[in-house]
């Protein structure tokens, strides 16, 4: 009989293969393909009122739904709200707490953030993606949450963007949290170290960071990760999955990402090996 192990092997080798075909499956998700995966989630809101709250699908694939390109709604919410549930309990984010989303998609944190009744603080979701900054805009309309465009470029999800360093739109020293949850994993080094600076720029003395990324002294978290990704190529301090599309997956080693956060202003950096992806921690105060 097979193990699981030995099916998680299979199953990661078939991935690789496929995705020196198709390096990301956000490209699969604009133009006539877009009509086609959002006409195919349409079954599924017609039976389940719950989900007609959901973004379109095509946005859903956007930002990643572990390579399940039909019925992720509920893989979707759970993430979501295990974001949420994650930064309360770690006591990231308190009731009055000012947040920053940086590569916020589609809503996805921002979502159950808005529905907790224990969150009446201020959430700031900043996204490369014009779409996805519109649904949020039309669709998650409260007067704590905003959303910005950031027209900075990305090989894969802006790559018509501006190639000069973005700045966040906040005052010095004017928030409490900076997260993003798999943006780093798309970053090449200048724009990594650029956010990491702009949240090191934003944060209150007492502030916090968590970005979570793709660590390569981590293959026992990122085991699932490690066999679907195999990270060959370098470019500069990244391993990247595909040379032609570089954006597309990204891992760093632990050693880089705690030294860009000390380099910055934060006075403690560590990184967490957790399921998925890790979380790079870094606070102001050591
Ligand atoms: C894998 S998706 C994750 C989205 C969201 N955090 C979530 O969990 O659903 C990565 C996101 O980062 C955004 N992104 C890529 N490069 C960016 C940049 N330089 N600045 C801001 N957002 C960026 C993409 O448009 C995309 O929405």
């Amino acid at each position: 009989m097979e193990s699981g192990g030995e099916r998680r092997n299979i199953s990661g080798r078939i991935e690789r293969l496929v995705r020196r075909f198709i390096p990301s499956t956000a490209v699969l998700t604009r133009g006539w393909p877009a009509r086609l995966l959002d006409a195919a989630d349409f079954p599924s809101r017609l039976f389940h009122p719950e989900f007609r709250e959901l973004p379109p699908n095509h946005l859903r694939v956007r930002v990643g739904t572990g390579n399940r390109v039909l019925f992720n709604q509920s893989q979707f919410q759970r993430l979501g709200a295990h974001e949420c549930l994650d930064m309360f309990s770690r006591g990231w984010l308190k009731p009055d707490s000012s947040l920053i989303d940086i590569g916020c998609g589609c809503g996805r944190t921002a979502a159950p953030l808005r529905q907790a009744a224990g969150f009446f603080g201020t959430y700031l979701g900043i996204d490369v993606d014009e779409e996805m900054i519109a649904w949020c805009r039309t669709h998650l309309t409260d007067e704590r949450f905003f959303f910005e465009h950031a027209d900075t470029y990305n090989s894969v999800y802006n790559p018509a963007g501006s190639r000069d360093a973005y700045r966040l739109p906040v005052e010095d020293a004017s928030q409490d949290l900076v997260i993003s949850y798999s943006l780093f994993t798309h970053l090449l080094e200048r724009d990594l170290l650029n956010y990491v600076s702009e949240a090191s720029r934003a944060l209150k003395p007492t502030g916090t960071m968590v970005m979570t990324v793709f660590c390569l002294d981590h293959p026992e978290s990122a085991a699932g990760r490690l066999a679907r990704f195999s990270f060959r190529h370098p470019v500069g301090e990244a391993m990247v999955e595909d040379a032609g599309l570089p954006e597309a997956a990204v891992a760093y080693p632990s050693r880089f990402l705690i030294e860009s956060c000390l380099n910055s202003g934060f006075g403690a950096a560590r990184v967490e090996s957790t399921p998925g992806q890790s979380q790079l921690i870094a606070t102001i105060e050591p």
